[in-house]
């Protein structure tokens, strides 16, 4: 049973309210997902999954469902084996309704470029925009053979760049699913409005990475908690700015 209990208390019985509870509030707007444990770490053994369970990972889709681009790390596609975005029949529905594209293209942020033209991630049915340096779009043919290689700066991303390339192509609302490295670049420049925050009923030990990475962040942020969706024991918040 997945119960929200802020900004009003409701059930959340379908897909399709979950879509309506993370339908982004602003153009344009970029939200950020995490799955965390009760201690603060984002992945057990490299990968996130160990973290969630059915209602964050229905929660995670509810907000792929409503994005017009999901902005990923490289290094999580690297982790997770990240493949083709997928949503079902009625989710693709509901998102031409919205007038939104079928499905939201992938965005992966890369400055070395370390991508495999043959992983699954360029597999049948990819959409695939790679935000990365000048010199990767020079010299890295093959990838401009599966994606889209897009430069947003000469020796590193520039993630305002970044982030301005894709509002220039329509693609207002984004949601960046990590990583934490990632993360803590965004939150470095300022880019991130909402901050979708899971909290699952596991404590992991310190070993594993945590939110924003490693180093200081340039100040204390403070966030306002727009809502809280509760169930399976999990805690689904949605801060923002
Ligand atoms: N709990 C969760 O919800 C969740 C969500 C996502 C990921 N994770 C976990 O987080 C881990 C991955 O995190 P991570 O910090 O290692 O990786 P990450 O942030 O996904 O990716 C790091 C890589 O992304 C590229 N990158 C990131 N910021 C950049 C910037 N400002 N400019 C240019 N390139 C940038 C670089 O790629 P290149 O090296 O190719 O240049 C960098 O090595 C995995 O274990 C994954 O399971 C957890």
């Amino acid at each position: 049973m997945t119960t929200q209990y802020l900004p009003t208390q409701v059930m959340l019985g379908s897909a399709e309210d979950l879509e309506r509870a993370y339908l982004h509030p602003t153009e344009p707007h970029l939200r950020v997902n995490f799955v965390e444990s009760l201690d603060g770490a984002v992945e057990i053994g490299g990968r996130s999954r160990p973290l969630g369970g059915p209602v964050d990972h229905d929660a995670f889709m509810a907000m792929r469902a409503v994005t017009d681009v999901i902005v990923v790390g490289a290094g999580t596609t690297r982790a997770e084996s990240y493949g083709p975005v997928r949503l079902d029949e009625a989710a693709q529905d509901r998102r031409r309704a919205r007038g939104q594209a079928a499905l939201p293209p992938l965005a992966v942020v890369t400055a070395r470029g370390d991508l495999d033209p043959t992983s699954r991630l360029f597999g049948p049915g990819s959409d695939v925009l790679i935000l990365t340096t000048a010199q990767v779009v020079a010299e890295r043919h093959d990838l401009a053979e599966v994606a889209e290689l897009v430069a947003c700066g000469d020796a590193y991303v520039d993630l305002g760049a970044a982030v301005g390339e894709l509002r220039s192509r329509g693609l207002q609302r984004a949601l960046c699913e990590g990583g934490a490295q990632l993360m803590r670049s965004l939150l470095m420049v300022g880019l991130v409005d909402e901050l979708c925050l899971t909290f699952a009923p596991i404590l992991a030990g310190s070993q594993y990475r945590r939110l924003a990475g490693p180093g200081p962040l340039p100040e204390v942020e403070r966030f306002r908690l727009a809502s809280l969706i509760v169930g399976d024991g999990m805690i689904l918040t949605r801060y923002q700015r």
